[in-house]
């Protein structure tokens, strides 16, 4: 069996006396974007920095393919792409003397390094003018679309996003959003960190929860959002305990209890329940006055595993 491209092995890290990670281990698979939830200071940027190689973790390891990643290692780091959260790009230089100073770091040159410029410039939407612009004079996206398309300059196999949105409007995002879906068709495996629990949701298939440096849940997001029942609110002109004797026996009810006038029901999914609800409330003459489903994300998954929101 081949090695996972990406396996986090029992990392701890601390600043001084300060433990922003412990014991996290987690593996990513050639080929996916793996998103990473977490609330500020959770340890999101930790764990990519250790990730990156950046420097070592306390104790634990990271192994790329199989082979440990050791800071002073350039060949296994060369692999990797990183767009930080904190920009890291030049203000003082334009679009595309920013690509230029990065391009000829990572050993590119000459008519390939121009090649690549131009197409990373169309490919985050900064062709000219914008990419003779100082990068300091860009609006927030456009240096967001810049960072990204320095991390993704030499090509490489695991691309590391830091909080990627931050601070952009939602057209940029869909623009981004675009732009990291076509880098993962083209064959990058991506992490993805953010606080946004729509956009991981919206973005990766398998997710890691981190809270206070610890990894609390790591999954598909479909198997995640089992954890917690759909509910439906429901109020209905019908006598109380024929009504929940009803509701329960309906498959895939869970539970079933009066919240004031209305009925709280909890099920595994809303679609079944509530067509079955609407033929019984039809056969006993029964109307339905009120009514409102709520079906689980990862906000609520959050908040079930820590009993805190995923956002203060
Ligand atoms: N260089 C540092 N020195 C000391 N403490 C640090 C340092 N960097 C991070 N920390 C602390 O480590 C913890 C984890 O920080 P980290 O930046 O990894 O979290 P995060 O999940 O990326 O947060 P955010 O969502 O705000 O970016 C926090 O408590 C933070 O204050
Ligand atoms: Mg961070």
């Amino acid at each position: 069996m081949t090695a996972p491209l990406l396996e986090v092995r029992n990392l701890r890290h601390a600043y001084g006396s300060h433990v922003a990670l412990s014991g996290v281990s987690l593996t990513v698979h050639e080929g996916e974007i793996f998103g990473l939830l977490g609330p500020n200071g959770a340890g999101k940027t930790t764990l990519l920095t250790l990730v990156s190689g950046l420097f070592p973790p306390s104790s634990g390891a990271v192994m790329l393919q199989g082979e440990t990643l050791t800071p002073t290692n350039a060949g296994m780091k060369r692999k990797i792409g990183v767009a930080p959260q904190e920009l890291a790009i030049y203000p003082e230089l334009t679009s595309r003397e920013n690509l230029r100073f990065f391009g000829e770091i990572y050993g590119l040159r000459g008519a390939e390094l121009d090649a690549r410029i131009e197409e990373l410039l169309r490919f985050m939407g900064l062709e000219d003018p914008v990419g003779r612009q100082l990068a300091r004079t860009l609006s927030g996206g456009q240096q967001r679309r810049l960072n990204l398309g320095l991390a993704i300059l030499h090509r490489p196999r695991l691309l590391l996003l830091d909080e990627p949105t931050a601070g952009v409007d939602p057209q940029t995002r869909n623009h981004l959003f675009e732009g990291i879906r076509r880098i993962n068709a083209e064959g990058t495996t991506i992490v993805y960190t953010s606080h946004y629990m729509e956009e991981v949701q919206t973005l990766c298939r398998r997710v890691g929860i981190i809270d206070h440096g610890k990894l609390i849940a790591c999954d598909e997001v479909s198997k995640l959002l089992t954890l917690l029942p759909s509910v439906i609110r429901i109020r209905i002109d019908g006598p109380a305990e024929e009504t929940q004797r009803a509701a329960v026996a309906i498959e895939g009810v869970v539970g079933c209890k009066m919240e004031q006038e209305r009925m709280k029901i909890e099920c595994h999914s809303v679609p079944p329940t509530l067509s079955r609800w609407m033929a019984i409330c039809q056969e006993r003459h029964w109307t339905i006055l009120s009514l409102e489903t709520t079906e689980p994300n990862l906000e609520r998954v959050f908040l079930h595993l820590t009993g805190r929101a995923l956002r203060d």
